[in-house]
């Protein structure tokens, strides 16, 4: 079993706390915040706390997203704009997902949230997410809200490229293998139209409701 419990985390979300692999210095291993799933099924309203307790854990939700349709193909340029998936991994603080983690020469990969706080939509970040937007519908990949702090960059060959760290899978419940392709491409341009609504809500200042 892998131990986390001296380690630090080198971020954390709402949900979990993302770790370096002790063994592998190119794959992350995020476990969800202790006692939180409890604490979420507490406050849910009453009509939803029939539900178990796995469908809050953000871990299993993204294990599953993975299995999607649009990934089950077998195709590399499916991979270009997402963290490989490696399973669910055993630790001394709990069940871990285990994903690339995504670096520029050694360095963690900033988020586009940060870079878009510091630099503003450049016509550089612009193209990239252009290229991301392309990828999604290309690909049909369904993704929850695209939010920029769940949007990593990578430099390669002098580009930027985005990379989904988080947020994989539908919004809501919907059968994962069984849905049209009428479907998600309603789907996949309702979640680029939120995301550069969320990108503008960001960017000026976050005022009122960006949805
Ligand atoms: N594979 C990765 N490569 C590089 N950085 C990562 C990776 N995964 C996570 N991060 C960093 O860690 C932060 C938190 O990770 P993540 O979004 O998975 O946590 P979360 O708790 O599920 O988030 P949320 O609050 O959106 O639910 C990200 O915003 C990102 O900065
Ligand atoms: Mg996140």
């Amino acid at each position: 079993m892998i131990n986390l419990s001296d380690a630090t985390p080198f971020a954390e979300g709402g949900n979990r706390k993302c770790y370096v692999h002790p063994n592998n210095p190119n794959r992350c291993l995020k476990v969800v915040h202790p006692g939180l799933l409890q604490e979420i099924k507490k406050n849910k309203p009453w009509y939803k706390r029939f539900r178990s307790i796995d469908s809050f854990d953000d871990n299993l939700r993204e294990e599953q997203a993975y299995k999607q349709k649009a990934l089950i193909k077998d195709n590399p340029n499916l991979w270009k704009h997402l963290a490989k998936w490696y399973g669910m991994t055993k630790t001394d603080i709990g069940m871990a997902s285990e994903t690339e983690l995504i670096k520029n020469d050694n360095q963690i990969a900033e988020t586009l949230e940060n870079y878009l706080f510091t630099y503003g939509v450049t016509e550089e970040i612009k193209k990239s997410i252009e290229e991301f937007q392309m990828w999604l519908r290309e690909n049909l990949i369904l993704t929850k809200n695209l939010i920029p702090h769940n949007l990593v960059l990578k430099e390669q060959d002098g580009k930027i490229i985005i990379k989904i760290i988080d947020g994989l899978g539908p919004q809501a419940f919907i059968p994962l293998h069984d849905y049209s392709t009428y479907f998600a491409k309603r789907y996949v341009e309702k979640r680029i139209k939120l995301m550069w609504s969320r990108i503008n809500w960001d960017l000026s200042g976050r005022k009122g409701n960006w949805k």
